[in-house]
Parts: structure tokens; C-alpha cells; sequence
């Protein structure tokens, strides 16, 4: 069989994942929320876990933090069709709740493929769960937050998650304060 180039390898990724039953949320999904954008972006952006909207539509970031992640990438020039949106879990951890360690221990390697596959310029981690994940470390977001950080190959933005700043004017403000930055690092050589 000939080499899959990597836009035929998410695919086929997106695929298993749709078959996928290594952890029991497969029993409460609708849908597996693989991602959504561009495989060539050159911004990933890394959120939690899909909640109920996600997991109806099968799409990361539908509902209202969605709609703030949308107008905050405007912030930073760029539109949702010209980034690759993921989450550490593909599947709603039910009524919300935290994912569990045997969770993303099960999923993360769909995560890990997806930002090799991707190999974008900047990963953003959004909150602290996905930033804790990627960075592999216990300090907070907001020690974290603004600032790019080399992880292995990868250059890492962590931010505030957008669901988080949604009722709290401060970190949205800061929020929309990292996301310009990252329309700046984006016009940097
Ligand atoms: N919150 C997340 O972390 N991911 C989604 O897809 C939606 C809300």
C-alpha cells in the first residue's frame, strides 16, 4: 500500500476514533469530537473535552465558548477554518465532569498524532486541563498564560480556556490580550 500523506492519516485517525471504546465514554457519546479546520494551519488549539453541543454536533467548540473562541481568533486575524481545533478527550465526559487519568490515558495518543500530523508553528493550550496535559506539568494557567513556551518540538501559547473568561470580564480581557499576541507571533519570521 502506498505511503498515506498526513491529511490521508488524520483521516484515518478521525476514522478509528469513531470506532474507538478504549475507555467507557463511548457509551454516553452521540458523537466521537474529533476536530475541525485546517490541517495545514498553522495554529493548533488544544481545549478540553467536548460538552453536550460538541458531542450533538461532533464538532469541538459549538456552543457559547465556541462563539467566544470564534471572535477571539478574529482578535488574532485568523478565522476557524484557518486553525486546527482538538480537545484532549473525544468524548463528553458525562454531565461535564473532569476527565479521569484512565481517560486520557486511553485518548491522548490520538492528541499527540493529531499535533504530528498537524505540525503547526503554535499550539494554544486552552485552561488548565490541556495546558497541564501538553506542558506535562502541576503549575496553573495563570502562571502559565501568555507566554510561548518550547515543549519538545512544539511552541506552546497557554491561555485561558474561553468558557472560563465567558462570565468573568478580567479574564476575558486577558484573554483577548493573548490572543492578539498571538496574531503578533504569527507576523513574526
Ligand atoms: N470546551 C472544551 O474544552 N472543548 C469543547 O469542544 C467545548 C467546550
Amino acid at each position: 500500500m502506498a505511503e498515506l500523506d498526513g491529511v490521508q492519516e488524520l483521516e484515518a485517525l478521525a476514522a478509528e476514533a469513531a470506532r474507538c471504546k478504549a475507555c467507557p465514554l463511548w457509551e454516553g457519546r452521540t458523537n466521537v469530537v474529533f476536530a475541525d479546520g485546517s490541517p495545514q494551519a498553522r495554529v493548533m488549539l488544544v481545549g478540553e473535552a467536548p460538552g453536550k453541543n460538541e458531542d450533538l454536533e461532533g464538532r469541538p467548540f459549538v456552543g457559547a465558548a465556541g462563539k467566544n473562541l470564534d471572535s477571539l481568533l478574529e482578535l488574532a486575524g485568523l478565522r476557524r477554518e484557518d486553525v486546527y481545533i482538538a480537545n484532549v478527550l473525544k468524548c463528553r465526559p458525562p454531565s461535564n465532569r473532569n476527565p479521569q487519568s484512565h481517560e486520557i490515558q486511553a485518548c491522548a495518543h490520538f492528541l499527540h498524532d493529531q499535533a504530528r500530523l498537524v505540525m503547526p508553528d503554535f499550539i494554544v493550550t486552552m485552561g488548565n486541563f490541556a495546558t497541564r496535559h501538553i506542558m506535562k506539568t502541576d503549575v496553573g494557567i495563570t502562571r502559565l498564560r501568555g507566554q510561548v513556551h518550547q515543549v519538545g518540538r512544539f511552541r506552546v501559547l497557554p491561555v485561558y480556556h474561553p468558557a472560563a473568561a465567558l462570565y468573568d470580564r478580567s479574564k476575558q480581557e486577558v484573554l483577548e490580550g493573548d490572543f492578539r499576541t498571538l496574531g503578533l507571533l504569527l507576523q513574526t519570521p
